[in-house]
């Protein structure tokens, strides 16, 4: 018995007047790293506004930027001391406003980050409760507590940073004693706001609409699953992960995923639903399994999340359409799109990532004495892996560089490191440098024109001048334009608003699915896919090749095809 491909539709095709965002490819600018407009080696917003029109050239719909904000940049300006600030490393507001006009003008939206699970120790707020002592309302905004033991020296509880080291720092009270404990689930620099606190929501809900006013289309909300804490903040009793699983050893964290967190949630979409233009809200959260991480979709909180447990799928048929197939299920049960992502500025590129065996467990970033990746290999399966996320329906994102098939800085040296994460693991955990590098935009410029001058706030690799901009530019199968020919195409073919359906008959090795009417092949196994005859090639990761007039698909090759086939 053959089975017919309707049995195996797993997600119908999209009402085609949505709101932009359920199918929108959408590209995060980490600004310190995308383009430097003044020189300092540190990128820039007027370096940003200066380069928007290589996002409308590539084909994207939206910018996401990472936080600007004013911050002592202790986490690379996720510690923010002022939300209502440009940091002057990256401008002014004039500067925000006149991004977001061009942006505007190019017919790109424009994302921010927000970060409300804590602010920088430099925030008002925080000095002010310092100042105040304990049992002060200024001391209620945060998570302060007094310390176990018989002297207070005892950290609260036992909660980990996710940086390394404990969650709990120790205050010297305006008297001089040795005080309070805090709570920072982030770096020392960063404590944790009360969301008990009803002060707390006030104040983003009058940050989210300072940037709404000023003609954002979004956020980003930044560790979407933190901001509340389980009552009397008990003991965990294990290491935690960013991505905890489903592992019955270990619990779901007291800090992670609390119900209570859907409250903020329903109140924001209050505050965003008042504004015209369909302006969206993205949870960066860490939440497994998918049924779990779609309540923060549902209809009445936020628009989408990112989906980390495909990102960290690794290159394998089976696991490819086992998690294909739940995120679809997840977000249609209720009501959201889906969304895709392989690389992100906190995680090692996926051109490395793929670099390596599969079920090599990757560290928190590559130092130079680790075992490095196969760069051919990974930038080869990257491509691959991009052309089958980006036949995908619902939302894709895409993280400044990928574009490039740009790999990890695999080889920085360790003394330029900047990551918190480096210094608090005891340099176990190199951190997040080597995803941050600035772009390379001219193979022969200097800072290979990521700024005017020579300045670079990390080391760029070598490579960066084979992988520049203007290398790739107009050469076609070049990383760059294959992205763009699968951008131009996906909009074209409304792959985003449209249907899946996986396809049998092509052996356990290919990811085979139908999307409208492209069929999409993804070769991840070892040996040549053949294709029959007449199929149409629309666009290829890599160089399919033509024996005898069978036209053959490598391994660790996606293409986007029509056939004529039975
Ligand atoms: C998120 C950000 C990451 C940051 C952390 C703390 O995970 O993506 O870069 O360090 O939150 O704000
Ligand atoms: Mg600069």
């Amino acid at each position: 018995m053959t089975s017919t491909t309707a049995d195996l539709l797993v997600h119908p095709q999209d009402a085609p007047d949505g709101p932009w965002w359920r199918s929108a490819v959408i590209y995060q600018v980490y600004p310190r790293s995308f383009a430097d407009g003044d020189g300092d080696g540190i990128g820039d917003l007027p370096g940003i506004t200066s380069r928007l029109e290589h996002l409308v050239e590539l084909g994207v719909d939206a910018v996401w930027l990472s936080p600007f904000y004013l911050s002592p940049q202790a986490d690379a300006g996720y510690d923010v001391a002022d939300y209502r600030t440009v940091d002057p490393v990256f401008g002014t507001l004039d500067d925000a406003d006149a991004l977001l006009h061009r942006a505007n003008d190019l017919g790109l939206r424009v994302i921010v980050d927000l970060v409300p699970n804590h602010t920088s120790d430099e925030h008002a707020w925080f000095t002010a409760a310092l100042a105040a002592g304990p049992g002060s309302p200024q001391r209620e905004l945060y998570m302060f507590r007094d310390g176990l033991g018989e002297h207070g020296e005892l950290p609260p509880n036992d909660w980990k940073s996710v940086f390394g080291g404990g969650a709990w720092q120790r205050v010297t009270e305006p008297d001089g004693t040795p005080g309070q404990w805090y709570l920072h689930l982030f770096d020392v620099k960063q404590p944790d706001l009360n969301w008990h606190h009803p002060r707390v929501r006030a104040e983003f809900e009058s940050i989210l609409r300072f940037w709404l006013d000023r003609g954002v289309a979004g956020f980003r909300i930044d560790v979407a699953h933190g901001l509340v804490k389980a009552d009397g903040l008990p003991p965990y009793g294990h290491e935690h992960e960013m991505l905890q699983g489903t592992d019955e050893q270990r619990p779901q964290a007291p800090y992670w995923d609390q119900d209570d967190v859907h409250e903020i949630y329903r109140s924001w979409n209050r505050v965003v639903s008042a504004y015209d233009g369909d302006r969206v809200l993205v949870a960066e959260a860490w939440v497994e399994p998918a049924e779990r991480l779609a309540r923060y979709v549902r209809e009445d909180e936020l628009h989408q999340s990112f989906n980390f447990p495909y990102l960290v799928t690794p290159w394998s048929a089976g696991e490819l359409r086992e998690v294909v197939t739940a995120s679809l299920q997840a977000t249609d049960a209720v009501g959201a799109p889906t969304t895709w992502v392989l690389s992100n500025h906190d995680l090692v590129r996926h051109a490395s990532r793929f670099g390596y065996p599969a079920g090599t467990r990757l560290g928190n970033g590559i130092g130079a004495d680790d075992p490095q990746p196969d760069a051919a290999l990974g930038l080869q399966r990257a491509r691959a892996a991009s052309l089958l996320m980006l036949a995908l329906p619902g939302s894709a994102y895409l993280y400044q560089g990928e574009e490039l098939g740009l790999p990890e800085h695999t080889t920085l040296p360790d003394d330029v490191r900047q990551d918190p994460t480096w210094l608090r693991s005891g340099h176990v955990h190199r951190g997040r440098d080597g995803c941050r590098v600035p772009l390379p935009w001219q193979a022969d410029a200097p800072s290979y024109g990521f700024g005017p001058g020579p300045l670079s706030w990390l080391p760029q690799p070598a490579v960066w001048r084979e992988l520049a901009l203007d290398v790739q530019r107009e050469v076609p199968g070049s990383t760059y334009e294959t992205y763009r020919a699968a951008l131009r195409l996906r909009r074209s073919l409304e792959l985003g608003t449209g249907s899946l359906t996986w396809l049998t008959g092509w052996g356990k090795d290919v990811v085979a699915l139908a999307n409208r009417n492209v069929t999409v092949l993804a070769n991840v196994g070892t040996t040549d896919l053949e294709l029959p005859a007449d199929t149409v090639v629309l666009v290829s990761s890599g160089e399919p090749r033509e024996v005898d007039g069978v036209v053959i698909v490598p391994a660790d090759t996606t293409v986007w095809a029509r056939l004529v086939r039975a």
